[in-house]
């Protein structure tokens, strides 16, 4: 007869309700490909009382998750409630009981990574967080075991399905932020709070941890340069389309002179780029290696089954070591390599002026570039007497310069606002 592993769950929202349903529906598959039955047997969310219409016994259902860690017959524990607390202090106690965890929380592991695997390594048991980075995709099990053998050079993401979904209807449709935004809630793919996926928290926790597996480093969520989407505008995305690029929110890590790169904001892609074409609540990481080359990965960032199915994955393989009475491979951090900063990234970049409509001005705001070094490559007006904006694309520059150009515009009598500042990212495919 099968052995019976029982799963406590910690949350049973969007991501929960997803896991209920796959080990629902695939039981039988997954005792065969186990060796055990799967079961969920205690759940804990805020509100037990609320009807999901979910295929569980409705006493399973509980507000206190401390009871369902700490019960004697709970094999192990899945993580979907989101936060750093509680959700950090119930991980930690299972852990400390020898009870395997499986989460989601990007959030938390990005901020306490390090404690989390130190703590699950004393123990001797797993924590494994595969849906905590792009939903679906299978991308932390590369990172730390398929590609364990090769030098990760750098990482470019799309890592947030919100956002990405949000971009994708406002460039092809014309469609309103807040009403995209609204449906994005509706589709189970924001987070409880919809400013970490817009202002870029989301796509920089998920870029920390990449980073960490990749530069075998700490990468601490604080580490990552982070701007988010509420600032581009219809126009950026028109102007962007015009010249023949779409706007991503993206995450970029990079090992550069033994320092550590890492970024997320909003950024011009080429239109022909790979990720440009990545569109809707659909994620892509391209990570090059040194022996490996380029590779891509693709799929569902969010949502319910998407995220249940990455987390249902791993509750196997921690089903799979705990009859072998085994934990799956570690994280190393061996190597603390210092973070560079922002200031020294070289890039393009787009710039926006609200102008005066009058002779001299391109003379002055071309002057104002050049004198902090950052060469202009292209550049036009576009509107005229109110409504005049110049529109200018530089060569590579280097962002403290870039930052100093900026600073000088707002104070020029010729501009009468910037109106927007975003990189170009033509050469994220070259080393
Ligand atoms: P959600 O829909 O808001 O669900 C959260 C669940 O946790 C709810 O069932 C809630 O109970 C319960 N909960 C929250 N705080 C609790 C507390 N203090 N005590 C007991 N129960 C508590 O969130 P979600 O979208 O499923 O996301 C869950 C986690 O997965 C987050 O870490 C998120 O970042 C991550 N994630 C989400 C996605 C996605 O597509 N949504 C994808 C990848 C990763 P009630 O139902 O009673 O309110
Ligand atoms: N809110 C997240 C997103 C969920 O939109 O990508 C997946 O982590």
């Amino acid at each position: 007869m099968d052995r019976v592993l029982r799963i406590g769950l910690l949350g049973c929202g969007t991501v929960g309700g997803g896991v209920v349903t796959i080990l629902d529906r695939e039981a039988d598959d997954i005792t065969a490909r186990t060796g055990a039955k799967l079961e969920i047997t205690r759940i804990a969310v805020r509100d037990p009382a609320k009807v999901r219409g979910l295929p569980v016994d409705a006493a399973m259902y509980t507000d206190d998750p401390l009871s369902v860690v700490e019960a004697d017959d709970i094999d192990m524990i899945v993580e979907v409630m989101g936060g750093i607390e509680p959700a950090g202090g119930y991980i930690r106690r299972a852990l400390e009981l020898g009870k395997p965890v499986v989460t989601a929380n990007k959030e938390l592991v990005a901020a306490q990574g390090p404690e989390l695997y130190a703590a699950a390594l004393a123990a001797g048991v797993d924590l494994a967080y595969e849906a905590a980075v792009a939903g679906a995709i299978p991308i932390i099990k590369p990172m730390k075991e398929s590609l364990a053998g090769d030098r990760v050079t750098r990482i470019v993401g799309i890592l947030n399905g919100t956002t990405n979904y949000i971009l994708t209807r406002m460039s092809e449709e014309g469609a309103d932020y807040d009403e995209v935004l609204a449906d994005a809630q509706a589709l189970g793919y924001a987070e409880a709070d919809p400013t970490a996926d817009v202002d870029g928290h989301d796509a920089a926790a998920k870029c920390a941890i990449l980073a960490s597996l990749a530069f075998d480093t700490a990468v601490h969520f604080d580490d990552v340069f982070r701007e988010g989407i509420e600032s581009v505008t219809a126009t950026d995305i028109r102007t962007a389309a015009r010249l023949g690029y779409v706007i991503k929110l993206v995450g970029i890590a990079s090992e550069v002179d033994d320092r550590v790169a890492v970024r997320v904001h909003p950024a011009f892609l080429p239109r022909e780029h790979p990720l440009a074409s990545v569109r809707g609540s659909f994620n892509a990481i391209y990570v090059e290696a040194e022996y490996a080359g380029e590779l891509m990965f693709y799929g569902r960032g969010a949502g319910a089954l998407p995220t249940g199915s990455a987390i249902v994955g791993d509750v196997i393989d921690v089903a799979r070591n705990l009859l072998q009475t085994a934990r799956g491979a570690s994280e190393t951090q061996h190597r603390a390599k210092p973070i560079r900063p922002i200031d020294e990234l070289q890039t393009q970049y787009y710039v926006l002026l609200d102008v005066e409509d009058e002779t001299g001005v391109l003379a002055e705001v071309a002057q104002t570039f050049g004198a902090h070094g950052v060469s202009i490559a292209q550049v036009w007006q576009d509107g005229d007497a109110d409504s005049a904006q110049l529109v200018l694309i530089t060569h590579r520059a280097l962002e403290s310069n870039l930052r100093a150009t900026v600073e000088a515009l707002a104070c020029s009598s010729s501009v009468r606002s910037v109106a927007s500042v975003l990189r170009v990212e033509s050469e994220v495919f070259t080393s």
